[in-house]
């Protein structure tokens, strides 16, 4: 079986289902005396277009929610709803089916191949869905030149800072253009101006190209530019509030260059 979900179903006013739904999601890790109840019985439904940072301590579940929405991960009970679609009736074979079309991924550590160029990090996606040679150059430079890294196509990890390394990452995770974006805690190991580089180009991959965005964060700064947060305790949804105001929105529209004097 192919995995297909109906385009469009959350704009065209008919069809009601979130994007996302879990209910009494729990997550059990370890058996007998060693088990431990990571996800408690979780209930979140999460619309198309939504920008979400997940917040909450350390050990509270941020990391198994995620993993479970990205598909690499089953709950132990409960429903996930992808696009009405039951997910965790799927077999291995349809998640990952699931999770090429439709979900990126960013994460803390980068996880970039190392002694591969930027480009070829980011046509690796591309090149798991059997796209041609001259495709995933074309998408893959669209790809980089969207996180500003034009140019820097054939630099490898290693010749590239933090920030640029996450870029490629990101650039990696958008390539497919996917629908949602999974980062769990994207700016977990850069400084605060990288940080905020990196939140202002998921703010923008969120407003400009729809793409829905779910964030662990720590950091209640980088939080700011979610519509959307809500917080973990002890493997419950603790509080789920919007962001009236999130901090990607002020940006500053960028505008083409106006043409020099006497070029007109
Ligand atoms: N693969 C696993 N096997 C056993 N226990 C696990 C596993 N993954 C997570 N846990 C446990 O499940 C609980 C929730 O972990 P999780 O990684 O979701 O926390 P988190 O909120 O992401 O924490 P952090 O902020 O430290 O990343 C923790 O008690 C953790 O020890
Ligand atoms: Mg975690």
């Amino acid at each position: 079986m192919r995995i297909e979900v109906e385009h469009g179903a959350e704009t065209d006013g008919r069809s009601q289902a979130p994007l996302i739904r879990l209910r009494g999601v729990t997550k059990m890790y370890g058996k007998g005396q060693a088990a431990l109840m990571a996800l408690k019985g979780v209930d979140i439904d999460i619309a198309a277009g939504e920008f979400v940072a997940i917040m909450g301590p350390s050990g509270s579940g941020k990391s198994t929610v995620m993993n479970i929405l990205g598909c690499l991960d089953t709950p132990t009970a409960g429903a996930y709803l992808f696009h009405g679609m039951h997910v965790e009736n799927l077999s291995r074979d349809q998640r990952a089916q699931l999770r090429r079309r439709y979900l990126g991924f960013v994460f803390q550590g980068f996880n970039l191949l190392a002694r591969t160029s930027a480009q070829e990090n980011v046509e690796l996606p591309l090149l798991y869905r059997g796209e041609s040679a001259a495709r995933r150059h074309v998408l893959a430079t669209k790809a980089l030149a969207s996180v500003g890294l034009s140019g820097w196509e054939h630099h490898t990890p290693a010749e590239l800072s933090g920030g640029q390394q996450q870029r490629v990452a990101i650039a990696r995770a958008i390539v497919t253009e996917p629908a949602v974006l999974l980062a769990d805690e994207p700016t977990g190991n850069l400084d605060t101006q990288r940080s905020r580089e990196i939140m202002d180009l998921l703010s923008r991959l969120n407003l400009d190209h729809g793409i829905t965005v779910l964030m662990v964060t720590h950091e209640h700064d980088m939080a700011m530019y979610a519509k959307r947060m809500v917080h973990f305790v002890d493997g419950l949804l603790d509080s789920d509030a919007s962001n009236p105001h999130p901090l990607g929105a002020d940006l500053p529209i960028v505008l083409p260059p106006t043409p020099a004097a006497g070029t007109l």
